[in-house]
């Protein structure tokens, strides 16, 4: 494997744009990364902001990640599995959308393709061309973006493609398509779990839950407490991201846990006066 990562020239990063992407905050989610640990989870993968920079940074280490987005789990399985087919199906839908990219981003919107690499390259594609790039479905799981105003999206990107396919490669990799609650059966002492899921709202108008065609409620935080606790009784480090609402702020006991309030910038907001100033919760039990 380390062989196969060093003939890559890029480093990889994400390759969708996900609503809670991590990628602005490495540099203190890293300054907050225990120095040492065993499988590392990450059960609410998303773009994977945080996975990209612990395999660039230590590439022989051991991995298991999961998402409830069966669409998402996908993409990084084809990317692994079938880069080539992949990027020549994306490089028809460059084409197809330099001739007319309205007509054509509202068909792809509308099909529902059957095989593994179409489904995974519309999904890459509207990613790189709606509105925001952002993926969201509605309750029945149909994406519902409108189309971006991009002059010349960078559809195929095929250099940071191969690059991720290739560091997935490694068999220290697991990607499972999953409820975050089985990382509970998984985890051992000295493992580290970072839990980045959808924010619990802090107003009505913040409330994003369209990763899935499930949104993330109540009674799913509690049950994220509880694995929480329940791992760190384990002896797991965990390392949890949340939105800086009270609620959140008062479920973990200071005794042995940290919770250290950070800015951020927020990417996906249609208005672009609203990506400023907010802050969030980092919580850590090491
Ligand atoms: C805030 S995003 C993660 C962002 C990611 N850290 C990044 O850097 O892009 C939350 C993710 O949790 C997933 N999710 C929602 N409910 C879930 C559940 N019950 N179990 C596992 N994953 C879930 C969503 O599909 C979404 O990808």
């Amino acid at each position: 494997m380390r062989q196969i990562y060093r003939q890559i020239a890029t480093t990889p990063k994400p390759f969708v744009k996900w609503a809670g992407g991590k990628r602005q905050l490495i540099p203190i989610l890293n300054e907050n990364l225990p120095k040492s640990f065993g499988t590392y989870f990450e059960p609410f993968l998303g773009g994977g902001a945080l996975l990209f920079h612990i395999l660039t940074e230590r590439n022989a280490q051991k991995c298991s990640i999961s998402d409830l987005n069966t669409d998402l789990v996908l993409t990084y399985t084809t990317i692994r599995n079938r880069i080539d087919e992949l990027i020549s199906s994306l490089k028809s839908h460059e084409r197809n959308y330099q001739k007319d990219s309205k007509t054509y981003y509202y068909s792809v919107r509308e099909s529902n393709p059957r095989s593994e690499i179409e489904k995974t390259s519309r999904l890459l594609f509207l990613n790189r061309t709606c509105f925001n790039g952002l993926y969201r479905v509605n309750s029945k799981g149909k994406f519902n973006v409108p189309l971006g105003s991009y002059t010349n999206p960078n559809i195929v990107n095929e250099e940071n493609l191969r690059s991720v396919s290739a560091i997935l490669q490694s068999s220290r990799v697991a990607i499972k398509c999953r409820d975050f609650e089985s990382v509970l059966l998984d985890a051992k002492k000295g493992d580290l779990v970072y839990f980045d899921p959808p924010y619990q709202p802090v107003s009505e108008t913040a409330n994003f839950t369209g990763y899935t065609n499930k949104s993330f409620i109540y009674n799913d935080l509690n049950r994220l407490t509880e694995i929480c606790m329940k791992l760190d009784s384990k002896g797991c480090k965990v390392l949890l991201s949340n939105s800086d609402s009270k609620e959140v702020a008062e479920i973990f006991p200071k005794k042995s846990w940290k919770i250290n309030k950070i800015q951020v910038n927020r990417c996906i907001n249609s208005n672009s006066k609203k990506r400023t100033g907010h802050f969030e919760l980092l919580i850590k039990n090491y």
